[in-house]
């Protein structure tokens, strides 16, 4: 039994992921607006590289039952119906539509993550449900891969805390799970901080998304178990 933790999709050899369950990570903040969008009754989410191939999906869906969704520098993208926020991922403007995704790391994350057998979104808002479909796996005799998206191809602090949250919520009572150096670094970051809001806030992210005055995000991605959905991204889709 084993885990693994990536602080970004830059660590991933090729044929890393292939076969083994991954569990994608962008915790600030677009898994928690993945996990919003399905547990308030999108249809499915279709995550791209950029906004110009999320462009081009769209181009090739029916126009009622699409919405484009996703940011540069955190900000809706021009011509875009949506930002990456979670908050507004409400029912009524979601419910039983696809919405094609383009954010900066987190649905590039995903993307490199397509080779994973299954490929599970993770967030705050979907804590135990994830903790417990992955302890599932675990148990069933696979090696799980937890994928951070990271900020820029580099660390970022509120994903490296949530993969420890997941870690130690997943290995709980089982016998010894062999960890890689990055798993046992996101557990001891676990201790750092008393709980998701103040690990979240001290991130880099966080000071961003405030200087956009998008600060309602943090506190809502903060809130464990809004949702108890685990989507998984299976042939180009998430549902
Ligand atoms: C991302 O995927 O890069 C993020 O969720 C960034 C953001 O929306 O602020």
């Amino acid at each position: 039994m084993r885990i693994d933790v990536h602080f970004t999709p830059a660590g991933l050899a090729p044929g890393d992921v292939s076969g083994r369950p991954v569990i994608v990570i962008d915790a600030l903040r677009a898994t928690t607006t993945v996990v919003t969008a399905l547990g308030n009754g999108a249809k499915a989410v279709i995550p791209t590289a950029t906004p110009e191939e999320a462009v081009r999906v769209a181009s090739n869906l029916e126009k009622n039952g699409v919405l484009l969704a996703g940011e540069r520098k955190s900000l809706k993208i021009e011509g875009f119906n949506l930002g990456n926020s979670p908050v507004e991922m409400r029912p009524e403007t979601v419910a039983g539509k696809t919405i094609v995704l383009a954010t900066t790391n987190g649905t590039p994350a995903l993307v490199a993550a397509a080779g994973g057998e299954p490929v599970l979104v993770g967030a705050a808002a979907n804590f135990t449900a994830t903790a417990e479909r992955a302890r599932a796996l675990l148990q069933d005799g696979k090696d799980l891969i937890i994928l951070c998206s990271g900020r820029e191809r580099q660390f970022a602090l509120e994903d490296a805390y949530t993969a420890g949250r997941l870690v130690k919520a997943i290995r709980k009572g089982l016998k010894p799970v062999e960890l890689n150096d990055a798993a046992v670094v996101a557990v001891a970051l676990t201790g750092v901080y008393k709980n998701w809001v103040e690990a979240f806030e001290a991130s880099a992210a966080a000071r961003q998304l405030e200087e956009v005055e998008l600060s309602a995000d943090v506190a809502f991605a903060a809130k464990p178990d809004r949702f108890q959905v685990v989507p998984q991204y299976l042939d180009r889709r998430i549902t």
